[in-house]
């Protein structure tokens, strides 16, 4: 469940591990500066703000005569902070303005509902720097201008600043670290997807962890060591092919000489099926070589396939303009040798060519014999044939499927044999 929440790339995951622990302790730090300090300093503000207020009114209450509370007046104006004055013979206002969620409009309605005896009425929101307060004492109502200042503590702006501000900036500094540290990884990855691909893919240069480094470092000895086998198995492979050829030569020369009364043709022809078999070969290890990876269109490939075959029987369905990366000629070999075989043993050929979400597929479709399923994996090895008895004379060595699938294995796909009531699919998938 959770898994569905959390974000899939490395990057994202690191992130929320760094971000998880800072946001919580923010959050806590702030939890325990507001409730312990910030709100109970505000209590202590407002409560000694009723006591003065209380004392000026306990003034006015036992004054003797105007004079001497206008002495007090005095003295209240000049050591505090406030301004007083007195409405003789007046109401408080009627109307009441607190707002329900202001902080400050419920915490001095609350000290105040506590702290002072006579009917009472504020309004916070009097001007930008002060609070107005009225008291009720007798007919009477004194009015008290008080500064913000008195009720207000203002640490707690600049705390969420200063909690802030750090925050935000060591978020940042992970951000570029975090950067950094996973580039190698995600070259990496990119590195052995493409080699898996078949690609080239050039040398990564080891950087990072230790860790990421060593994967690097090891990565690469291991795709040398690939390209090494690989390339001597084909330098090896066609060395020998080469050489075959010249005693091959040689003994269909002496076979042409001895051959007076046709009583070695059938040598003659071995020798003829071998030599094809070494020329197919050659061709193909040669054409695989020398080559690097583009991007082509594969429905104008197929296209320009068909019409080499010039059979009208062949159908190709294709939605859109298909591009894959790849060395198109072996592709092109490969689509061919598909093609062929279906030509020589089918009427009717349907190809589709569609992408999905990640893979490019391709169906070659025919209505053939097909091939047994027990035959599936055979036909794919290098100069198996299934109708070798028949000994079908029309030049083939059983090279076509293995060469298709070497083709597509190296392109990072699949290949798949399929029977169909009648006929055979070969369904082909590339990653894209
Ligand atoms: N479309 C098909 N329908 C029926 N059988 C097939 C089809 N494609 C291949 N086969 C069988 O699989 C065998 C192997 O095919 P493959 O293409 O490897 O060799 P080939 O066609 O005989 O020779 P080459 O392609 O080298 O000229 C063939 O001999 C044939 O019997
Ligand atoms: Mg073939």
């Amino acid at each position: 469940m959770i898994k569905k929440f959390l974000p899939k790339t490395l990057f994202f995951r690191y992130f929320l591990i760094i971000l998880t622990p800072i946001i919580i302790f923010q959050v806590l730090l702030s939890v325990v500066f507001f409730d312990s300090l910030w709100i109970k300093t505000n209590k202590g503000l407002v409560n000694s703000l009723t006591e003065e207020l209380n004392t000026i009114s306990s003034f006015y209450l036992n004054k003797k005569n105007e004079k001497d509370f206008n002495l007090i007046k005095k003295q209240v104006i000049e050591n505090s902070s406030l301004s007083v004055f007195v409405k003789k013979n007046s109401d408080l206002p009627k109307n009441n303005n607190y707002v329900k969620f202001s902080f400050y409009d419920r915490l001095m309605n609350k000290q105040f509902k506590q702290n002072i005896k006579t009917p009472y009425w504020f309004n916070t929101r009097l001007d930008k720097d002060n609070v107005e307060v009225q008291l009720k004492i007798q007919k009477d109502v004194i009015v008290f201008i008080v500064p913000k200042s008195r009720i207000r503590n203002s640490s707690g702006r600049i705390f969420i600043l200063w909690i802030m501000v750090p925050g935000i900036i060591l978020l940042l500094i992970s951000i570029l670290f975090l950067r950094n540290q996973i580039r190698p990884i995600t070259n990496l990855a990119t590195s052995a997807e493409k080699f898996g691909k078949g690609q080239y893919v050039a040398p990564n240069k080891p950087y990072g962890a230790i860790e990421i480094r060593k994967a690097t470092i090891e990565f690469e000895k291991m795709k040398a060591r690939i390209l090494r086998h690989v390339s001597q198995r084909t330098t090896m492979l066609s060395g020998i092919s080469h050489d075959l050829k010249t005693p091959i030569t040689r003994l269909k020369l002496q076979i042409e000489i001895l051959n007076k009364d046709g009583k070695l043709d059938g040598i003659k022809e071995d020798i003829n099926e071998m030599e094809k078999m070494i020329s197919e070969y050659l061709d193909y290890s040669n054409s695989e070589s020398n080559t690097e990876n583009t991007k082509f269109n594969v429905s104008e490939l197929v296209s320009e396939i068909i019409k080499k075959f010039n059979n009208k029987n062949i159908i190709f369905k294709t939605d859109e303009n298909l591009y894959m990366m790849g060395k198109k000629h072996l592709i092109k070999r490969c689509f061919s040798n598909l093609i062929d075989n279906s030509t020589k043993y089918a009427n009717n050929i349907n190809i589709t060519a569609y992408k999905s979400k990640k893979h490019l597929d391709i169906f070659f479709d025919d209505d053939g014999p097909g091939i047994p399923e027990n035959e599936h994996e055979r036909v794919m090895r290098p100069f198996y044939k299934l109708d070798k008895s028949r000994k079908l004379n029309d030049g083939s060595v059983g090279l076509g499927l293995s060469i298709v699938q070497d083709i597509i294995n190296s392109h990072g796909g699949t290949v798949q044999l399929e029977n169909k009531k009648k006929g055979l699919r070969v369904k082909l998938q590339f990653p894209i």
